[in-house]
C-alpha cells in the first residue's frame, strides 16, 4: 500500500474517534445476512481490511457467539476500529496492523474459523491479492472457511457499472482495478482452497465462499 494512495472512494462521516462509511452503512445489513450462514457457531473471525469497523460491530450485534478481529493498515481506520469494539462488549477485539503485500503477515497470528474480506483487492495492487490468499492459507484452520465480497469482472456477463468503476479505479492508479472472477478462483485454488459459492449481492457486487480444503 502506497502512503499517497487514497484508502477509501467515499466522504466519511467521523464522530470522535468513529468513522461512518455511507456504502458500509447501505451494504452492511444484506452482507450481514448472507455470511451470517456461513460463520459457524462461536467462530473466531479474522477480518481483513476492515476500514470503519462498521461490519465486525455489526456482526457482532448480530451474533453474539463469535469473536471477530478486525484489522487495517492505516492508523486512523484502527482507531475507528476499536471505538466502533466499545460497542460489541469485548468480542470486537483491539485492531491490529496488518497489510497482506508484507510477507509474513500470517506469521504472529492464531488460527481462525473464518476470514473476511471486503472491497479491499480491487482499490490495492493484485499483489495484495497474492498475500491475502497466500496467507490465508496459514492461518485459517483446516475446513475453515474464507469470505470475499466485492465487485468482479466476470467476462461477457460484467455489469456495464463495473466496467466503468474499473476505469475510474485505473485512472487513479493503473495498479488498482476490478479484479477478473476466474484469475480470483484461479488463486484461491493454487493456495488449496474450494470455491462453494458465488452469490449475488446488491449494486452488483459478488460474496465469494471458498473452504480451506488442505
Ligand atoms: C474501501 S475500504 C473497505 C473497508 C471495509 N472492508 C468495507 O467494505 O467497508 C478498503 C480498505 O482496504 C485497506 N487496504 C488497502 N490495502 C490493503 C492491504 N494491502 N492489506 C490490507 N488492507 C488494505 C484500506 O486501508 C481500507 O481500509
Amino acid at each position: 500500500m502506497s502512503r499517497k494512495d487514497p484508502i477509501h472512494l467515499e466522504n466519511r462521516g467521523q464522530s470522535g474517534a468513529r468513522l461512518f462509511s455511507p456504502t458500509a452503512g447501505r451494504n452492511k445489513a444484506p452482507i450481514g445476512e448472507v455470511i451470517n450462514q456461513h460463520i459457524v457457531h462461536g467462530a473466531h473471525v479474522l477480518e481483513i481490511a476492515s476500514g470503519t469497523g462498521e461490519h465486525g460491530a455489526f456482526m457482532c450485534d448480530l451474533r453474539p457467539d463469535i469473536i471477530w478481529q478486525p484489522t487495517d493498515p492505516n492508523a486512523e481506520s484502527r482507531a475507528s476500529q476499536d471505538a466502533w469494539a466499545n460497542d460489541c462488549a469485548g468480542r470486537m477485539l483491539p485492531s491490529l496492523s496488518l497489510d497482506t503485500t508484507q510477507p509474513d503477515w500470517a506469521r504472529e497470528l492464531p488460527s481462525y474459523d473464518v476470514i473476511y474480506c471486503a472491497n479491499m483487492i480491487h482499490i490495492a495492487p493484485w499483489e495484495a491479492a497474492l498475500g491475502l490468499v497466500s496467507g490465508a492459507a496459514d492461518v485459517l484452520k483446516s475446513g475453515g472457511t474464507f469470505i470475499l465480497y466485492g465487485p468482479f469482472q466476470e467476462g461477457e456477463d460484467t455489469a456495464p457499472s463495473n466496467l466503468t468503476f474499473d476505469v475510474s479505479l485505473k485512472s487513479r492508479n493503473p495498479n488498482w482495478g476490478v479484479r477478473n472472477l476466474d484469475d480470483v478462483k484461479h488463486i484461491f485454488s493454487e493456495a488449496g482452497f474450494t470455491h462453494k459459492a458465488r452469490i449475488v449481492m446488491p449494486k452488483e457486487n459478488r460474496t465469494l465462499i471458498f473452504t480451506k480444503s488442505r
